[in-house]
């Protein structure tokens, strides 16, 4: 494995593995997140569920073929069941369940359409949870519209793009981006932008209100004239690659319409932003020292909020890999003068 970040590859937090719909009563399928093979399943109560993917009886995945019954996911090789807690519940053509049959079970969160599972590296349980969106599922608001990447990128590098305020202007082509207020609260960092939207009508003055719910979930709120929504959900699935999925909604306002128009504009303007974001992403470095400048936006304080994500450990770890590589490598070793 190489070590592309001085940082560790999987944080601390909430993560979304896919809108409610996407797993139907008694649905189980494979699932990757956290470069870990693991099994999600809807019980028949309708409890969204995860697991790790490999029944410990002889190392069969649950996600292929596993069957739903009750409360349980059944294992399609010998018929082993194991519920929401990762505990063995039924085996069929034994006396005594031996004590080990157990699976690790992923806490899982859902609400306003979304299904997030929590990960620590340290395997703690959840230290918070992220609030609802009610606008994604308020008749205020229109129906939500999705949209899903899949990229090499880092969660942290990503997470930077909000303090990054000089990009708006150069890579996006945004007019100005007024420097921001930003504060890191706990594990919520929040940050209020007075910004223009194209909004479909022209551009409207407004504020952007951006808060990271750590590194798995941002929502972007912009209010003004007209009112949107965006919650965006990154999720490291192995080494390299992240998958992003995007939640938009906007304010219902003068018809079914303008709402659309609005809502079309909003999807389109987002999304170009974050696809050209995309090769800069997957080509760059991340340097643990770049030299800011004073027009940069509030780096240092992100990075500094964003340490409680890894424990101490783990990013000892990351760092010294991530070093001793690059002391294998001719381009980033001192030059000679
Ligand atoms: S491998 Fe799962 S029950 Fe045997
Ligand atoms: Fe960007």
């Amino acid at each position: 494995m190489t070590q592309r970040f001085p940082i560790p590859r999987y944080p601390t937090g909430w993560f979304q593995v896919c809108w409610s719909d996407e797993l139907k009563v008694k649905e189980a399928k494979p699932l990757q997140a956290f470069g870990r093979d693991l099994v999600m399943f809807r019980t028949e109560s309708g409890e969204a569920r995860v697991l790790d993917a490999y029944c410990p009886h002889m190392g069969a995945h649950l996600g292929h073929g596993g069957v739903v019954e009750g409360e349980s996911v059944k294992c399609p090789f010998h018929a082993w069941q194991f519920d929401g807690t990762g505990k063995c519940t039924d085996l069929p053509y034994a006396n005594k369940i031996p004590a080990k049959a157990e699976i690790k079970a992923w806490h899982v969160h859902e609400h306003s359409g979304l299904v997030l599972v929590w990960h620590d590296i340290d395997d703690r349980p959840p230290l918070w949870h992220t609030p609802e969106f009610p606008e994604l599922t308020s008749d205020d608001w229109s129906e939500p519209v999705r949209r899903t990447w899949r990229f090499r990128s880092h969660n942290q590098e990503m997470g930077e793009n909000v303090v990054d305020i000089a990009h708006f202007k150069y890579l996006h082509g945004m007019l100005q981006v007024p420097p921001a207020v930003a504060e890191g609260r706990e594990h919520i960092f929040h940050m209020e932008t007075p910004t223009y939207m194209k909004s479909g009508h022209g551009d409207t003055e407004g504020t952007l209100v951006t808060n990271s719910y750590g590194f798995g979930v941002t929502t972007n709120h912009f209010e003004g004239f007209v009112g949107t929504l965006c919650v965006g959900n990154v999720i490291a699935v192995d080494d390299d690659f992240v998958e992003v999925r995007f939640t938009f909604a906007v304010k219902k306002m003068g018809g079914a319409d303008v709402t659309r128009g609005i809502g079309k504009a909003f999807v389109a303007e987002i999304s170009r932003q974050l696809e050209q974001d995309i090769p800069v992403w997957e080509n760059k470095i991340y340097l643990e020292k770049p030299i800011f400048c004073d027009g940069d936006g509030p780096f240092t304080k992100y990075r500094r909020w964003g340490k409680q994500f890894f424990p101490d450990w783990y990013r000892k770890r990351a760092l010294e890999a991530w070093r001793s590589e690059r002391e294998a490598r001719p381009e980033f070793r001192p030059t000679e003068k």
